[in-house]
C-alpha cells in the first residue's frame, strides 16, 4: 500500500522533540493564550518577514475573523474561486456575506486577473459599498497572481484576504504569501505543510491596528478579562498546538524542498501521453502541498492505481457552485467552464515529505501501465 498522506511517519521522525514539547505545556498547566502561543506567532511572524501573526482555532476561522476585521456584515458580497475548498466559502457565510465567484487560470488553477477586473468592473457599479473584499486561494501550495488582483483590489477599494491555508512558505516575486494583502489565512489542519495534531490556523495582518483588533475578536471581543468592548467569538490556537507546532516550523523549509524534489520526480519519471502535469508558474515558489494531475478518464485511473495499493484523492471533485449546500446562489452548471473542467479530470497523487523515492516509483508505474 502506498497511502496518499501518512503522518505517522512524522510523528515517530519527531517523537522525542513532540514529547518534550507536549510535557513542557502540561507541566505548566496553562493551555490558552499563554507562552507557546505568543512564542509561536513570533516565530511565524519571523518566517514570513515580520508580519503580525495571530492563533486562531483553524484556517476556516482566520478567514471568517480577517473578513469580520474587515468590516464585511450581513448582506456584503466578497469574491473568490470555485475550485477552492468549501471552508473558504463557509467563512464567507458565516461572516454574513454572500460569495461571488470568478473562474480560473488553466494554468495555475488559481485566480483569473483579467476575469475578476471584467467582473469587478461590471458589478462593482450595481453593489457599491457592499461589494467588500476579494480572497484569492494560493491552491495546491502555488500562489495566484497578485500583482494584478491587488491592481484590482487597489482600483475599486476592496480589501485582499489571502487563502495561504495550502501554501506556507510559498512565495510570489520574492515575498512570502501572507504578506501581499492586508490578511491572510493560514490553516495547520494536519496534513497541510505545516500542520498540528488537531485543528489550528493563524490569520497574518499587515498593520498592528488590524492585528490588536483580531486579537480581541478571538477572544470574545476583550483586551482586558470580561470587559467587552466589541463583538467577538471563541477562535484561538491553543498552547498544546502552539508547542507542535514550534517544533515542526524548524523543518518546514526542508520539507517544502523534498516535496518539490518529489514533484520533480513525478514529472520526470510520469510518461503517460494522456496525463496532463501541473504547472509551475514563474512568477513564484511552489511549495507543492498537493500534485494534482489531469487524465480524461480520471474515475477509472482512480480505479486503476487503488486495486494496484495507490492512495490518491480529488482536490475538489464538485466546484462550488455545484455544491448542494450552494444551491442558493444560484449560479448554473457551465457558468466556470475552466474550474468545472477541471474537477471533472483531476486527481491528486501521494505528496508528503516521508514519501520514499521507490514509492514515488511505484506510483509512476501504475499511472504509466494504464491504458484508459
Ligand atoms: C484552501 C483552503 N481554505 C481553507 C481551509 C480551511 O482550513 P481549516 O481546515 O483549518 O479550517 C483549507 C483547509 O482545509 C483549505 O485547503
Amino acid at each position: 500500500m502506498i497511502p496518499f498522506g501518512d503522518i505517522k511517519r512524522e510523528v515517530t521522525e519527531l517523537e522525542s522533540e513532540l514529547n518534550d514539547a507536549i510535557e513542557e505545556v502540561l507541566s505548566s498547566g496553562w493551555f490558552v493564550l499563554g507562552r507557546k502561543l505568543e512564542e509561536f506567532e513570533a516565530a511565524f511572524s519571523a518566517y514570513l518577514g515580520g508580519v503580525h501573526a495571530v492563533g486562531v482555532g483553524s484556517g476556516t476561522e482566520a478567514i471568517h475573523l480577517a473578513l469580520m476585521a474587515s468590516g464585511v456584515e450581513n448582506g456584503d458580497y466578497v469574491i473568490t474561486v470555485p475550485n477552492t475548498a468549501v471552508p473558504t466559502i463557509s467563512a464567507i457565510s458565516v461572516a454574513g456575506a454572500q460569495p461571488l465567484l470568478v473562474d480560473i487560470d488553466e494554468r495555475s488553477f488559481t485566480m483569473d486577473p483579467s476575469m475578476l477586473r471584467e467582473f469587478v468592473s461590471k458589478e462593482k457599479p450595481k453593489l457599491g459599498d457592499k461589494l467588500k473584499a476579494i480572497v484569492p486561494v494560493h491552491l495546491y501550495g502555488q500562489s495566484a497572481d497578485m500583482d494584478l488582483i491587488l491592481e484590482v483590489a487597489k482600483e475599486f477599494d476592496l480589501t485582499v484576504i489571502e487563502d495561504a491555508c495550502q501554501a506556507h512558505g510559498a512565495e510570489y516575486k520574492g515575498k512570502k504569501v501572507g504578506t501581499l494583502g492586508r490578511f491572510a489565512a493560514f490553516s495547520f489542519y494536519p496534513s497541510k505543510n505545516l500542520g498540528c495534531y488537531g485543528d489550528g490556523g493563524m490569520v497574518v495582518a499587515q498593520n498592528p491596528e488590524d492585528a490588536e483588533n483580531l486579537k480581541m475578536l478571538r477572544n470574545y471581543g476583550q483586551k482586558r478579562r470580561y470587559y467587552h468592548d466589541i463583538k467577538g467569538v471563541n477562535s484561538r490556537l491553543d498552547e498544546m498546538q502552539a508547542a507542535i507546532l514550534l517544533v515542526k516550523l524548524k523543518y518546514l523549509d526542508d520539507w517544502n524542498r523534498r516535496r518539490s524534489e518529489i514533484s520533480q520526480l513525478y514529472d520526470r519519471m510520469i510518461t503517460n501521453p494522456a496525463v496532463t502535469k501541473p504547472v509551475v508558474m514563474d512568477y513564484g515558489v511552489h511549495v507543492h502541498h498537493l500534485y494534482a494531475i489531469r487524465h480524461p478518464d480520471r474515475d477509472a485511473l482512480i480505479e486503476h492505481l487503488a486495486k494496484n495499493g495507490v492512495g490518491s484523492l480529488i482536490h475538489y471533485p464538485v466546484p462550488i457552485h455545484m455544491q448542494a449546500a450552494y444551491k442558493d446562489l444560484g449560479v448554473p452548471q457551465g457558468t466556470y467552464p475552466v474550474a468545472e473542467a477541471a474537477a471533472s479530470e483531476i486527481l491528486s497523487l501521494p505528496m508528503f515529505p516521508q514519501l520514499t523515492n521507490e514509492e514515488i516509483e511505484i506510483v509512476c508505474t501504475h499511472i504509466n501501465s494504464f491504458q484508459g
